[in-house]
């Protein structure tokens, strides 16, 4: 039997189609520290594309970013203004810190640009509802970055739930993280409030968020109360350093409870540092089965290991743990070229702002009912 029929059964399926490089795509880069490196290599990888701007605040910043990925010929600004008001570009990849993923967003759509922002899609749900006006109107494409979403495991949980074997799905418990992982290796603008504006409840929060709603069908969230803490953050003790320490204006552990329409709840926790190993897996209660993803401490690639769904059979209760897939290339090259696809041949978004603006409602939901104290109404304009 030949090696083909033998791997007939493996997807070798590329997600992007064919690459045009006839047709070129002017990219430009905000933000140049280090996921900016990520879009980089990626965007160069792409036979069509070229990277012919870059702007970061820190004087210099963007120069050595360049000269450090091989980027030749990059026209250098001082801030994402400048940079939009002087190219004519197709596309821009946000990568700033979270506090000016919507001004840089919303000033690229203004000029007719498509962006692909960073995860999380911003901070506050008013600015996730601004950045999807501006879409709107432009009638470019926005995508955030979620490059989970074209993990081969993360799809089999949607495959799971869309197959029906769970039945009426009426409870989701998610979130995860980390006992240690406080993320300060590049500097402080994950920890100090001026730059991230939420801490765990964003940076990882919104992965786990997004693998669950992602797979549920995005259902609208009608109430929170929220829970975050700092205790970890702002000790010493548990820092680099006592600088850091003392700059750690975010959360490092949030919590939530959450009513999403159709009748669903959703319990959520989320932790950079913790005295436990994990706040536990994912779990998916349907009325005819059950789905438990195992917990991951960094959610932004693949699930913690085989998914196993709980069902009965002949009256017994029985378990399938289903076998984990492989994956077909690198999340983070389909995610950018899944967004110039989109932009090149008229595709749906790939991580659509629809969708996201619920993820960022919980997010900015469990921030405020935290600081309230009490239970609150998520209201989501109309847009
Ligand atoms: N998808 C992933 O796996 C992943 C991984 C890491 C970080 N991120 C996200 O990427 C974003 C950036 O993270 P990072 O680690 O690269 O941060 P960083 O602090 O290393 O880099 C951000 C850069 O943006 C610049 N900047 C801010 N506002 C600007 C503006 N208006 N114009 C031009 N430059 C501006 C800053 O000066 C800084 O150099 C965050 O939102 C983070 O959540 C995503």
């Amino acid at each position: 039997m030949s090696d083909k029929i033998l791997d007939a059964f493996m997807d070798k399926k590329t997600e992007g189609v064919k690459v045009d490089a006839e047709k070129r795509l002017k990219v430009g880069i905000i933000g140049t520290g280090w996921i900016a490196e990520a879009h980089a290599s990626r965007y160069k990888e792409c036979p069509d594309v070229d990277i012919v701007a870059a702007a970061d605040l820190v004087p210099g910043k963007a120069a050595a970013f360049c000269e450090a990925n091989g980027l030749d010929g990059v026209r250098l600004y001082p801030s994402h203004k400048e940079l939009l008001d002087s190219e004519e570009l197709d596309a821009v990849s946000v990568c700033t810190y979270n506090k000016t993923h919507a001004e840089c967003t919303i000033y690229a759509l203004e000029k007719g640009v498509n962006v692909l922002v960073e995860k999380p899609m911003c901070v506050t749900l008013d600015e996730a509802a601004d950045m999807r006006r501006a879409e709107k109107k432009s009638g470019k494409i926005l995508s955030i970055g979620f490059q989970p979403r074209f993990d081969q495991n993360m799809k089999m949980v949607k495959k799971v739930v869309e197959s029906g074997t769970l039945g009426e799905v009426y409870y989701v418990q998610t979130g995860g993280g980390r006992r240690r992982g406080i993320p300060t290796p590049f500097g402080t603008s994950f920890i100090e409030e001026k730059t991230a504006g939420l801490g765990a409840l964003a940076d990882i929060g919104c992965y786990s968020l997004d693998m669950v709603l992602n797979a549920i069908g995005y259902p609208k969230p009608l109430t929170v109360t929220g829970y975050v803490s700092d205790f970890f953050g702002k000790n010493p003790k548990y820092m680099d350093c006592t600088e850091y320490a003392a700059k750690f204006g975010v959360d490092d552990f949030a919590a939530g409870f959450i009513r999403l329409e159709g009748g669903i709840v959703l319990d959520f926790r989320i932790s950079w540092a913790m005295h436990l190993d994990t706040p536990g897996d994912s779990l998916i209660l349907g009325k005819d089965a059950g789905l438990r993803i195992p917990s991951t401490g960094c959610w932004n690639g693949s699930i913690g290991g085989p998914l196993v769904i709980y069902h009965d059979m002949a009256g017994e209760c029985v378990e399938t743990v289903l076998p984990e897939a492989k994956n077909d290339g690198d999340n983070f090259y389909k995610k950018i070229r899944s967004f110039l696809d989109a932009i090149k041949n008229g595709l749906p978004t790939p991580v659509p702002s629809s969708q996201i603006i619920y993820n960022q409602a919980i997010l900015d939901g469990i921030a405020r009912s935290a600081k309230l104290g009490r239970e609150i109404e998520i209201v989501i304009p109309e847009i």
